[in-house]
């Protein structure tokens, strides 16, 4: 199942096609995403930079989701003419508007885009083709920015010591941010090595990566930021079970 050359060339293309086609997606919802929390920033008062930073960002997404619906057709998954419906709310209902802001931004950026930098990063040096090259550096540096509107938005809560509410959220925060099942088996070809020509992820390394992205900078970050990690770890840690 594993290692370059077991899949077919068809199969491979149109496990790319389908990962940049979902990719392209989640960059339609972020830019919407990005909108709706700058407005909601600004509402509840947050500094005028963080406001900056999140409509910088919604500027970002549509140019990612350009990238990637150009590189979803290259590979034989033309986008729908009509982009998907706005993601619903990431927040579970009952939060107050501010602490829903908080989580949102946490789950998005924090541990989504957190764990985005780590994949792209990890794909740069796999990369031949230097237009690819170019848009995966061009998303990495971007993602970077729009993980950094989190941790500054945590910070910035975390002084009016309004963060500690996060961590029993935690294991259902991070089972949302997943791309699809993870840590369950792959589908045929999922785990093939030639998709990183494509600019994709075999299913394993992606789960080692999300695994890492958490342990390294997600958890330690929202330790930081006064949220009691614990539950999440131990959600990571049965997932990891399951997956072994
Ligand atoms: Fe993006
Ligand atoms: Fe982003």
């Amino acid at each position: 199942m594993s290692g370059s050359g077991a899949t077919s060339p068809d199969r491979v293309r149109a496990l790319a096609g389908d990962a940049w086609l979902f990719r392209w997606q989640v960059e339609v919802e972020a830019e919407e995403r990005f909108t709706r929390l700058s407005a909601a920033l600004e509402r509840l008062g947050a500094p005028a930079a963080l406001v900056a930073m999140a409509r910088r960002s919604a500027g970002d997404e549509r140019r990612h989701a350009v990238h990637c619906a150009r590189l979803a057709a290259a590979h034989g998954r033309p986008v729908p003419a009509t982009p998907p419906p706005p993601a619903p709310p990431v927040a579970p209902s009952g939060l107050a508007e501010r602490e829903a802001v908080t989580y949102e931004l946490a789950a998005a950026c924090c541990v989504t885009e957190s764990v985005s930098v780590a994949v792209l990063t990890a794909l740069l040096p796999e990369a031949r083709d230097p237009g690819l090259r170019a848009v995966l550096q061009e998303l990495a540096e971007d993602e970077v920015v729009h993980a950094r509107l989190g941790w500054a938005h945590l910070a910035s809560e975390h002084r009016r010591g309004a963060t500690a509410f996060l961590g029993p959220w935690l294991p259902a925060m991070l089972a949302g941010s997943q791309d699809g099942d993870l840590f369950g088996p792959p589908p045929p070809g999922r785990d093939d090595a030639a998709l990183l020509l494509a600019g994709v992820l075999p299913h394993a390394r992606q789960r080692e990566l999300f695994a890492e992205a958490l342990r390294e900078v997600v958890f330690p970050g929202l330790e930081q930021c006064g949220v009691d990690a614990s539950a999440g770890r131990r959600w990571l840690d049965g997932q990891l079970a399951r997956a072994s």
